[in-house]
């Protein structure tokens, strides 16, 4: 990662704008950090929250210059479209219910696009920023920053180079314990619920849109495969919370392979353990998001093997997304770097009229949510008629 493509292509950085992130946001200052590690971004705008004078006081706390501190989105996207030093991209960190018109506004003005997940919180939503994509060109990157790890890159260079035989067997889960104490807000006095317990706003099912479609995600980066059909069951363990806290799913995969799938939000005392399994007719990998270091594969008859980034046997997608010599742990903030990096190559060969390495491609993108929102519409159409089995739209 020495090399800097972007500045190699375009003889400068990209210009980026932040859209969300503001104080106490968790997720925008990952979303900075990750522009920043590699040295192909420099944030120079900003609408960092819904109230302009926090959003005015947030930006400039950051580094952008006041007159690039804009009060909404809107005003950015005509006042940066105009400017001979204008951003190139958008980057989108607010809560779900914005992400379809954030997303459609910066394309049509000409923006490359990084949004945060879920890609909008519908189906039908998606597909029209799919759409709106394809017609301008523009790259879409969705931050299903999992994807990012370079394990998980080596993962699916594994499952690609037939290390796995036929895939017939899937596991899935993202087990969280942060709402399993938490009681569900009170509504305040105008009726507002903060956005996450508002279906409206954080979507048709909380579980779902938060992890739910990370885990999806994972199960189509690393295999390749579609899930074709699901048996659902979703819903509350905690009682009398409004929103859903967890989902579990049988899976049929478009080779026939089965899977299982399983999140929540509400299992006491367990951090962050996205964990997955893929079983061909050669062997198994097995992976865990808190020890993102170790890739463990298990060959059929013969012994396990732990792989280990820039250790040997590394292949030249999970290579590539390491920036240090195999011992020294990378994680989280590298591997969200890893999405942005690999964006801002393919966007800086767009604008630049040449071919991108192919290896920078391997990001999710606008159909990879669309796949996403069409997960989440066939678990919640079936749990809903008993765990009917559904085919995904
Ligand atoms: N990739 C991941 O692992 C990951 C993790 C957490 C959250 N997320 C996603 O990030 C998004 C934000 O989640 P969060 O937990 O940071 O939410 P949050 O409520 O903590 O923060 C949202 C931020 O957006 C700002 N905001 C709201 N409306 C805005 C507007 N119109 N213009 C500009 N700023 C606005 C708010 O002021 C706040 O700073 C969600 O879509 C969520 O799904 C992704």
């Amino acid at each position: 990662m020495d090399d800097n493509p972007v500045i190699d292509m375009l003889g400068r950085r990209l210009r980026l704008a932040v859209i969300g992130g503001g104080p106490g946001s968790f997720i925008g200052a990952m979303h900075r950090a990750a522009a920043r590690i590699d040295d192909r971004y420099e944030i120079v705008a900003g609408v960092l929250s819904s109230d302009p004078e926090r959003s005015r006081a947030a930006a400039i706390a950051i580094g952008i210059e006041p007159a690039r501190a804009y009060d909404t989105p809107e005003s950015l996207f005509e006042a940066e479209s105009t400017r001979a030093d204008g951003v190139d991209v958008v980057a989108i960190m607010t809560p779900n219910d914005s992400h379809h018109r954030y997303a459609l506004g910066a394309l049509r003005h000409g923006f490359d696009v990084i949004c945060d997940k879920p890609i909008t919180n519908t189906l039908d939503e998606a597909i029209e920023v799919l759409d709106a994509t394809e017609k301008t060109g523009l790259v879409f990157c969705l931050t299903h920053n999992y994807t990012g790890y370079p394990m998980v890159r080596q993962a699916r260079s594994m499952v690609a180079d037939g290390l796995l035989g036929a895939i017939q067997l899937v596991q899935v889960e993202y087990v969280q314990g942060g709402k399993a104490a938490e009681r569900d807000p009170e509504r305040a006095e105008n009726d507002a619920v903060p956005w996450r317990y508002d279906p409206v706003r954080g979507g048709p099912s909380l579980v779902m849109g938060d992890i739910g479609t990370h885990a999806h995600n994972l199960v189509r980066y690393v295999t390749g495969l579609e899930v074709a059909e699901v048996s659902a069951d979703v819903g509350h363990i905690v009682a009398n919370r409004l929103v859903d806290d967890y989902a579990g799913a049988l899976l049929r995969f478009d080779n026939g392979a089965r899977g299982s799938f399983w999140v929540t939000q509400a299992a006491a005392g367990v951090e962050n353990c996205l964990r997955l399994r893929v079983s061909g007719t050669k062997g198994t990998l097995e992976w865990m998001q808190e020890s993102p270091t170790q890739l463990s594969f298990k060959p059929l008859g013969a012994p396990a093997e732990i792989r280990t980034p820039n250790g040997p046997g590394t292949l030249p997608l999970a290579r590539r997304s390491s920036r240090i010599v195999a011992g020294h742990p990378e994680g989280f903030h590298e591997g969200f770097a890893n999405i942005y990096s690999d964006a801002a190559e393919a966007i800086a060969a767009r604008r630049a009229g040449v071919d991108p390495d192919p290896l920078a491609l391997s990001f999710p993108s606008a159909s990879d949510g669309v796949a996403g929102l069409a997960f989440v519409e066939a678990v919640i159409t079936s749990s809903g008629s008993g765990g009917a089995w559904t085919t995904l739209r």
